[in-house]
């Protein structure tokens, strides 16, 4: 199937239940979400709300209980066996005794990528989150920004449809933070890669993000779903302003709705 041919990626019915001591535990609900090709989606909501439980299903990591996953026309397993996936998580989890282009190259290496055009895509990557000059330099002497701009362009290097973002700023202090929102943001314009993060800030949110999927716990579900009309691009600067304010201050009201209707 082309890929063009199908644009979006389609969740439907979605619920998990874990086997857990005593039982089972609900993580999800009826979950359904659509990501239009190039967007950029965020999933919005408190810790263990299942935010990375419902990126994983979507990524093929684990089978829904319930539902069903449609990524451009494909199964989950399909369009993950086909390379269409890239990866951001948490901790950028770097391999230390390589370099920061050896990192980026080693997803290449797993495809067998031939090892000339392996350092030519990797260097043109590299060039892309900014790290030109630095690709000799070992994970030990990156700084935290610097390692997660390493973990993005080896996300990309493999040209994905669809970019996972889990939580990738979490440990960055607030400006650094910032700054890594306007080279996201950058990066994702210049691929016009479908994204989704799964992110408990709001101001991330609502700078990075198209769609903001507001969702809430106990099951997890989704409260509401927010379109970010803001213009692009969106800068540091602007983010200060009324109109970036009024949408955190919605989402915020979404997600303490939810907090007083719980009773943890
Ligand atoms: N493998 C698992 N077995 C049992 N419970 C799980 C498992 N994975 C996640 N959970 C539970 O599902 C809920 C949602 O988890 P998670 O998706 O990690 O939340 P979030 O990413 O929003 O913080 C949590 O209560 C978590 O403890
Ligand atoms: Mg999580």
């Amino acid at each position: 199937m082309n890929v063009a041919e199908k644009a979006n990626v389609v969740v439907d019915g979605v619920g998990m239940d874990f086997a857990v001591k005593g039982g089972t535990f609900t993580a999800l609900n009826d979950i359904a979400l659509t990501l239009p090709r190039g967007s950029f989606t965020t999933l919005l909501g408190p810790s263990g709300c299942g935010k990375s439980t419902l990126l994983r299903i979507v990524a093929d990591v684990i089978q829904p209980t319930r539902g069903t996953v449609d990524l451009f026309g494909m199964t989950a397993s399909e369009a993950r066996m086909n390379g269409l996936f890239g990866f951001v998580f948490q901790d950028p989890v770097l391999l230390p005794w390589r370099s920061a282009l050896g990192n980026i190259e080693l997803p290449l290496e797993a495809q067998h990528v031939p090892k000339a055009e392996r350092r030519e895509r990797a260097m043109a990557v590299l060039e892309l989150v900014g790290l030109d000059g630095f690709e000799h330099l070992l994970p030990a002497k990156l700084s935290g920004g610097m390692a997660r701009r390493v973990a993005i362009a080896r996300a990309l290097v493999v040209e994905p449809s669809i970019l996972f973002l889990d939580e990738p700023f979490n440990g960055l202090d607030e400006l650094r933070r910032r700054q890594m929102n306007v080279e996201l943001q950058r990066i994702w314009s210049a691929t016009g890669t479908t994204s989704l993060l799964v992110t408990h800030n709001v101001a991330d949110a609502v700078f990075l993000s198209d769609t903001v999927i507001v969702m809430g716990r106990n099951p997890g579900h989704i409260i509401e779903r927010r379109e970010i009309d803001l213009p692009r691009p969106r800068s540091i600067d602007n983010s200060l302003s009324p109109d970036y304010i009024a949408h955190e201050r919605a989402l915020t009201a979404l997600l303490s709705d939810d907090y007083k209707t719980r009773d943890d």
